[in-house]
């Protein structure tokens, strides 16, 4: 898919947003090896710690698919800055995918592209197990 295709499917996602208590909305949509999408927005709770985050959903629809080999994800929030995985999206996304590209941006539509590793360097994943 086109990078501006990618990344307009995360901004439309912010729409679906149920984000009441920050008023923060995030869209993200998650590119597969085979050129499949998977869109994802945040789901908030107002037992605070157990919303979701766009990424993760994005990411946990494409696994319920049937599709783990992810290679790029838009993540798509409203502020001025960057919207950056958070760190618990950054480990779940790296069981998966540890070198996703990453697609960050803020609402003015500017991009930032980096990789996963770069968010997470020496991340703890299941080779650490055994
Ligand atoms: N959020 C995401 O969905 N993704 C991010 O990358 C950062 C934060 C959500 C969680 C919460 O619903 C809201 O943004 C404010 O933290």
């Amino acid at each position: 898919m086109r990078t501006e295709d990618l990344t307009a499917l995360a901004v439309s996602m912010r729409d679906r947003a149920y984000c009441p208590y920050s008023r923060f909305s995030v869209g993200a949509a998650l590119e597969c090896s085979d050129g499949s999408v998977f869109t994802g927005c945040n789901v908030e709770n107002a037992s605070y710690p157990v919303g979701l985050c766009a990424e993760r959903a994005a990411a946990a629809a494409a696994v319920a698919a049937g599709h783990r080999d992810f290679i790029r994800i838009a993540i798509a929030g409203g502020g001025p800055r960057f919207c950056y995985p958070c760190g618990m999206c950054r480990q779940f996304l790296a069981e998966f995918s540890p070198e996703l590209e990453v697609l960050c941006l803020n609402g003015r539509g500017e991009l930032r592209e980096l990789t996963l590793g770069q968010f997470l360097p020496f991340g703890f994943d299941a080779g650490a197990l055994h």
